[in-house]
């Protein structure tokens, strides 16, 4: 069995070491493709793999097409928008992700953006704190909860809205749940973002949820590039100049909104979010466990097609 770690943004290498040790103990054999440069090279590598493991690297029809020995596609990470589902169903491949591993990560990276926004990108002048400010925490899954939990140690008031969480899930973490995405932005001067990039949420933080903002407001994104509607986002920050945007998924327009809205715009080089050592092998392990679990057992906890 060939068990293909595929990771343009490779994970540390203990962690590495970690996941080989995990695959190799059960008896498989891991290949590792790091920095890859181009689909071609993934193509070939998965061609005679049995199971796959990546990041943000992308399976596509293209890669489920030639592998044809795959059986399961563990993304280690929480969001699974770089796989194609459908391809994945149709050729009886499973997919996973490994939910949780990498969220506080993730929580910690939004926490620093807001810090850094609000010293105003540490650049000596006199900022602001967070204690007693509003944060809205916009969908309430693993990071946000990470998030929660932090903002509430810094002295935050803090809100969430999640289509999906119960309301009492999110009342037992000292967080006040919202009805409305619309009320989130109406209500916090702090929003962050943690919502799945779906075919229902592309887009849909426009200048009607945005123009909701109170003054003076922040919005983080750490999820997803695409949630975000880029030409109302940059239309919004033209007209109100008190407003403040962080990402680490810069938008395809990040050199023009760089020199657009210095000071207030501020994008990670690259999606650093769970970037860590303890979050690469907590997610890089879990994966490389729930491949040999579902070989062995046929254990299928946290597939998602
Ligand atoms: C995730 O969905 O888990 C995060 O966005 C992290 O993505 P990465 O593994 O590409 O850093």
């Amino acid at each position: 069995m060939k068990i293909l770690i595929a990771t343009q943004k490779p994970f540390a290498s203990d962690a590495v070491n970690e996941m080989k040790r995990v695959i190799e103990t059960a008896g498989y054999r891991a290949c590792l493709l790091e920095r890859y440069d181009g689909k071609q090279q993934l193509l070939e590598a998965a061609a005679d793999a049995d199971a796959i493991i990546i990041r943000s690297d992308i399976v596509d029809d293209d890669v489920i097409g030639v592998a044809k020995n795959l059986k399961i596609v563990v993304r280690a990470g929480a969001g699974y928008d770089n796989v194609d589902l459908v391809a994945a169903t149709k050729n009886d491949v499973i997919v996973m992700n490994t939910p949780g591993q990498n969220s506080n990560a993730v929580a910690e990276l939004a926490v620093g953006m807001m810090l850094y926004a609000v010293r105003n990108f540490y650049d000596g002048s006199t900022g602001t704190e967070l204690r007693g400010k509003r944060l809205g925490i916009h969908a309430y899954g693993n990071v946000g909860r990470s998030l929660a939990r932090i903002a509430l140690g810094f002295g935050m008031e803090v809100f969430a809205y999640d289509l999906f969480c119960p309301v009492d899930v999110i009342e037992k973490d000292g967080v006040k749940p919202l009805a409305s995405a619309e009320e989130l932005y109406t209500v916090c001067r702090y929003v962050s973002l943690h919502v799945p990039s779906t075919a229902e949420t592309r887009n849909s933080v426009n200048y009607a949820l945005l123009e909701r903002l109170p003054a003076n407001a922040m919005l983080v994104n750490t999820a997803r590039r695409d949630i975000i509607n880029e030409v109302d986002l940059e239309a919004f920050m033209t007209e109100r100049k008190d407003f403040r945007y962080l990402t680490d998924v810069a938008p395809s327009n990040d050199s023009i909104m760089k020199e657009k809205f210095p000071g207030r715009y501020f994008a990670t080089p690259k999606k650093t979010g769970a970037q860590t050592f303890e979050a690469n092998s907590n997610a890089g392990v879990a994966a490389a466990g729930q491949v040999v679990d579902f070989f062995r057992t046929g254990k299928r906890k946290f597939q998602v097609n």
